[in-house]
C-alpha cells in the first residue's frame, strides 16, 4: 500500500514538473502571415466596415461605408430588435488616393442614449441589424487595450481574446490597419474589426502607420481621418489627431505623437486647456494614450518619444495623470509610477502595449540592466484589460497570446493619485503650469 502511495506521489510530481517545465520552456510564437483577405468592391449598397465611437455625453457616432452614392447617412435605432424608435441623419465623405476611390464613408451621431444599455441599429435604411452596448455612467468600467493591430493571424487571435472578455470600450494607442499606402487594406481592416468595433466603442489615436503622405500630392492622415473620425470637435480640439472624452468617471486624453507637440503648438495649447478643466470630483481617474512610448527599455524605437516627452510630461505630471498607455514597440512593458526619468509616486504608470499582432513581428531585444522604473517587460503578442473598480482602485492585467490561448501574464492593482494625496499636494504649486496663459 505504502509503495503504491509512493509511486502515485512520484507520478504526481512528474506531472507537475512536466507542467512547470512546459511553462518555463514557453517559446514565443513566430509572426503569422498577413491574413488573406481579398477585398473586392461590393455591388450591393449594404453597409460594411461598421464601427462606433463616443461622440460627447450620451452620444455615439456610427461610422460605415457603402458603395451606393445615393444611400442616406441615416441610422435608425432602438432597444428592441427590429423596432427602431429613433433615427438620426449624419454626414458623408469620400476620398481619392492615386487610382483608388473610397466608398461613401458615413458618420452619424445618435443620442441621447441610456447608459449601459443594449441598442439595435441599422445603417442607411438597410440591413443587417447591428447590436451595441453603451458604456456605464459610473464605476466599474472595463477597457480593452491593444495597439499595433494590423491584420494577421495574431491580430485575429488577439481580437478573439478581447471578444471573450467582458469589456465596455476598446482603447487603441495607434497603428490600426498597416495599410501603408495600399488603400484596400483599410477596407479589409474595417471588415476584420467590424464584429467587435460595431458592438463596443473603439476610441483610437494615430500611429506612424496611419501616415500616408505623398509630397505635393497627399496630406499625411487623409485616409485615417476620413474613416476613423473621433470626437475632436466635441472636446474643443481642432484636429482628429488629438482629443479627449469622459466616460464613467474617467477622463481620457487621446494625444497625437505625429501632430506638432512643442509648447507653441496647437496640441500643446489644447492639452493645457483641457487638463485645466478636469474636475477630479467628476472624473477621479485620468488616462492618456499616444503612440510612441516615453518610458521604453526595449531597444526598438529608443528615444523616439523624447521631444513629446520634453514638452508634455510636465503637463501630465502637473495634472496628475494616473496611467499612460502607448504602442509602437511590439512588446509589453509596465513601469512603476514615474516622472522625469525616474520612479516618482506622483507620476503616471506607463504601459507599452504595441503587441496586438501586426506583421512586423516582435521586438525581442532589451536594454540591460533593466532600468529601476521598469516593473515587467516581455516580447509577446497580447492585449490588456483595465478594470476601474471605483474612484480609488483599478486592476490592470496583460494577457499574452500563448499559442491560441489568452494567458494572464502580468497583473497589478493600481491606486488612483487622487487617493494618494498627490493631487492635493500638487494643487498650489504644479498646477500653475496649467493655468499660465
Ligand atoms: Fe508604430
Amino acid at each position: 500500500m505504502e509503495l503504491k502511495m509512493a509511486s502515485m506521489k512520484v507520478a504526481l510530481i512528474a506531472v507537475f514538473a512536466l507542467f512547470v517545465t512546459a511553462r518555463a520552456d514557453y517559446v514565443r510564437p513566430k509572426t503569422r502571415k498577413v491574413l488573406d483577405w481579398p477585398w473586392k468592391s461590393r455591388e450591393s449598397s449594404g453597409p460594411h466596415q461598421v464601427h462606433i465611437s463616443l461622440a460627447g455625453d450620451k452620444h455615439m457616432r456610427i461610422s460605415w461605408i457603402n458603395e451606393d452614392g445615393s444611400s442616406p447617412s441615416l441610422v435608425e435605432y432602438g432597444t428592441t430588435p427590429g423596432v427602431y424608435t429613433s433615427s438620426s441623419h449624419g454626414e458623408s465623405t469620400s476620398y481619392k488616393y492615386l487610382f483608388y476611390r473610397s466608398g461613401k464613408i458615413h458618420h452619424t451621431v445618435i443620442g441621447p442614449l441610456e447608459d449601459n444599455t443594449v441598442y439595435f441599429y441599422r445603417c442607411g435604411r438597410q440591413g443587417p441589424e447591428f447590436r451595441m452596448k453603451t458604456p456605464p455612467s459610473q464605476f466599474p468600467i472595463t477597457f480593452a487595450v491593444a495597439g499595433d493591430l494590423g491584420q494577421t493571424g495574431w491580430t485575429a487571435s488577439t481580437l478573439d481574446h478581447i471578444d471573450q472578455c467582458k469589456y465596455d470600450m476598446h482603447l487603441l494607442p495607434g497603428d490600426l490597419s498597416y495599410a501603408d499606402y495600399l488603400q484596400r487594406r483599410w477596407d479589409s481592416f474595417g471588415e476584420l474589426v467590424q464584429p467587435l468595433a460595431s458592438s463596443r466603442p473603439w476610441m483610437v489615436t494615430e500611429g506612424n502607420h496611419e501616415e500616408e503622405s505623398i509630397p505635393l500630392l497627399k496630406d499625411g492622415f487623409e485616409s485615417y481621418n476620413a474613416r476613423w473620425k473621433m470626437p475632436f470637435e466635441e472636446s474643443g480640439s481642432s484636429s482628429n489627431l488629438y482629443y479627449s472624452f469622459d466616460v464613467a468617471g474617467v477622463h481620457v486624453l487621446m494625444l497625437g505623437s505625429y501632430a506638432d507637440h512643442d509648447e507653441y503648438s496647437d496640441q500643446y495649447r489644447w492639452l493645457k486647456d483641457d487638463l485645466a478643466k478636469v474636475d477630479r470630483k467628476r472624473t477621479p481617474w485620468v488616462l492618456a494614450l499616444f503612440h510612441v512610448p516615453w518610458y521604453n527599455s526595449n531597444k526598438a524605437h529608443q528615444g523616439e518619444g523624447k521631444s513629446m516627452m520634453a514638452s508634455m510630461e510636465p503637463l501630465l505630471y502637473a495634472a496628475g495623470v494616473d496611467i499612460v498607455l502607448t504602442g509602437h514597440v511590439h512588446a509589453y512593458e509596465r513601469s512603476n509610477r514615474v516622472n522625469n526619468g525616474k520612479s516618482d509616486p506622483c507620476g503616471p504608470v506607463h504601459i507599452t502595449i504595441g503587441d496586438g499582432g501586426n506583421q512586423e513581428g516582435l521586438a525581442h531585444r532589451y536594454i540591460d540592466p533593466k532600468p529601476e522604473w521598469s516593473m515587467f517587460r516581455e516580447a509577446s503578442f497580447g492585449h490588456g484589460e483595465l478594470k476601474i473598480a471605483n474612484s480609488t482602485h483599478a486592476f490592470w492585467s496583460w494577457h499574452r497570446n500563448d499559442d491560441d490561448e489568452p494567458v494572464k501574464s502580468d497583473e497589478v492593482w493600481i491606486t488612483s493619485l487622487i487617493s494618494s494625496g498627490c493631487i492635493n499636494e500638487k494643487k498650489h504649486d504644479l498646477r500653475k503650469i496649467l493655468m499660465a496663459p
